[in-house]
């Protein structure tokens, strides 16, 4: 027998958006915040660099826009970057009156210090030294804790939506603690589920971003959109014992410089703005250099600064280089780009409404229009914390109106035994991670989507067989997310006929004059 739990409002996620969303509502709204490990464990604890916003007196709107669409490849959606950047002044205010200690300078105004990425035009980037998603994620998390009518559930998976009257009423969620599944309805409910670059070998993100939410929005009738666009940052750490460890985009801001194997500078051939060219023109450099020249990594060389800047500015990622036996004030850092983003998603309008009535979705699992074909570094928090505002203020406008869901069936068990072939999991998630990397990479062909194409097919169809016959697990919802979303990314970039921002193909090396989303539309079943 299932569990039953009625909230008036359901968020899955427990990252920036899903605690925004959460403490947005009003005080009197019972919410239901669940999360597949603990209440820290999404990319939210993980980011480094910062936030995005206008602060500055010498900054401008206009500027951080145009900076966006110039990242975004033509295909950003002007008025949801618009949208975003003129609330990023009033999501930073909402931080810090949550309790974010963000770094400031040392002048007497006590200014909040800003500092640069990729992309940016100015120095526009809030952050807490090198651990800014850190501050957000514990400062947010202590909120909700306190709050009474926040109610925080750890170790539970949701596996798929509850649909009901043609509107979305909650979801069947994976108790991992005690192995059953559960009923969660709610009259709201929204997807913060985070992004799926887990889809790829190497990642900067921590386990869990297998595009849980893209994969129960799809199946549920959703469209998605633009998820040809995973976007993979140039530096994470090249080393045998650091598992997804980022060295930051700030560290290139504050004048880290980029280096081959026999110390040459090589960005400039590439584009003007050197290392601070946006992130899928510096990732494409280091990939065409690592192969020229057969090397495993290039260098990130910020040994020019003082021990006491760094240590300053960087003690999260000094601390573990040294724990590595790399110290980064004479030691160049050795880099290789991994996948860290995805910048297509659920489609939403502005107040974070899927296709679905009653339906949300907000932070790196949705497709807003902001990121177009690439994401500006340190954008991502700035459009969890907006859109997570705009869907809370969007929900209280329709709580009163709304009915409470019909009591939902539980989860039927009755047809599945417990599984005694657990290799079948481990052996598919390897391969589909692996030709993900080979095939639907920094570069691709027709021939390698094609090959992708056929070896998704036939996963997806072990793994259904295998859905069907036995109980879920963790990682038997993630494989099967993870290889949905694998193939929706497939299928996007087989749509594409051009290269442009993060998709880059041999096949068509040109950029059409027409900028177009790529959207797909689940089968009616
Ligand atoms: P997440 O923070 O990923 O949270 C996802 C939540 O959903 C988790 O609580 C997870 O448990 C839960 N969840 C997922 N599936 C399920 C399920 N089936 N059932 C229940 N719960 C589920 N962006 C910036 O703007 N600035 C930066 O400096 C920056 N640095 C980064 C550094 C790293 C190493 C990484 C990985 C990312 C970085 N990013 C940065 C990107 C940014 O951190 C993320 O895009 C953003 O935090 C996503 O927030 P989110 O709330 O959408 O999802
Ligand atoms: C970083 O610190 O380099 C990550 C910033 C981002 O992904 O926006």
């Amino acid at each position: 027998m299932s569990k039953h739990y009625q909230h008036e409002v359901l968020v899955i996620g427990s990252g920036a958006a899903g605690l925004t969303l959460a403490l947005q509502l009003d005080s009197s709204t019972r919410v239901a915040v669940i999360c597949k490990a603990d209440v820290n464990e999404g990319s939210t604890y993980y980011a480094q660099g910062g936030i995005a916003a206008v602060l500055d007196d010498h900054d401008s709107i206009e500027s951080h826009v145009a900076d966006t669409l110039a990242a975004g490849a033509d295909l950003c959606h002007a008025d949801a970057v618009n949208f975003t950047v003129e609330n990023s002044r009033d999501a930073i205010n909402w931080l810090v009156n949550q309790g974010v200690q963000f770094d400031r300078n040392s002048d007497q105004e006590q200014t909040f210090h800003l500092t640069k990425e990729g992309g940016h035009s100015r120095r526009r980037v809030i952050h807490t030294a090198d651990a800014t998603g850190r501050a957000v994620s514990e400062t947010l998390t202590q909120r909700a804790l306190k709050q009474d009518n926040i109610e925080i559930f750890t170790q539970r998976v949701a596996v798929d939506l509850i649909m009901q009257e043609g509107r979305c009423q909650g979801a069947y969620v994976f108790d991992r603690a005690n192995d059953h599944v559960d009923v969660f309805q709610a009259r709201f409910v929204i997807l913060a589920t985070g992004g799926a670059s887990k889809a790829y070998l190497y990642t900067s993100n921590p386990d869990g971003a297998s595009g849980d939410g893209i994969a129960m929005a799809w199946r549920a009738g959703c469209r998605v959109a633009n998820l040809e666009f995973n976007q993979f940052h140039p530096t994470c750490l090249y080393h045998s014992k650091a598992k997804s460890f980022l060295i930051t985009e700030a560290i290139r801001g504050e004048g880290g410089k980029l280096l081959l194997p026999n110390g040459e500078r090589f960005m400039e051939r590439f584009d003007e703005r050197g290392e601070l060219a946006p992130r899928d023109i510096v990732a494409r450099a280091i990939d065409h250099e690592m192969k020229r020249l057969g090397s495993d990594c290039v260098y990130l060389d910020i040994s020019h600064k003082s021990a006491d800047f760094l240590l300053h500015h960087f003690p999260t990622v000094k601390t573990r280089c040294f724990e590595l036996g790399i110290d980064i004030t004479r030691d160049p850092i050795p880099v290789v780009p991994a996948a860290h983003y995805t910048c297509g998603g659920i489609v939403v309008d502005q107040h974070g409404r899927t296709d679905i009535d009653n339906l949300y979705a907000i932070g790196e699992a949705s497709f807003t229009g902001l990121h177009g074909a690439n994401r500006m570094a340190s954008n991502s928090l700035l459009e969890c914390m907006v859109y997570g505002t705009s869907a809370a203020k969007h929900i209280m406008q329709q709580l009163a109106s709304s009915s409470a869901p019909i009591t939902a069936a539980d989860w039927d068990e009755s047809q599945v035994t417990n599984s005694d072939e657990d290799v079948v999991i481990s052996h598919n998630w390897d391969e589909l991670r692996r030709f993900m990397w080979d095939y639907v990479g920094i570069v691709r062909t027709d021939k390698r989507l094609q090959r992708a194409l056929n070896r998704v097919g036939l996963l997806r169809q072990e793994i259904n067989e295998y859905y069907s016959n036995y109980k879920v697990s963790n990682d038997l919802i993630e494989l099967r997310n993870l290889a949905l979303v694998a193939e929706l990314i497939i299928r996007s970039a087989m749509t594409r006929k051009e290269s442009r921002g993060l998709h880059y193909t041999l096949d068509y090396p040109q950029t059409l004059t027409e900028a177009k989303d790529t959207i797909l539309t689940p089968p009616i079943n």
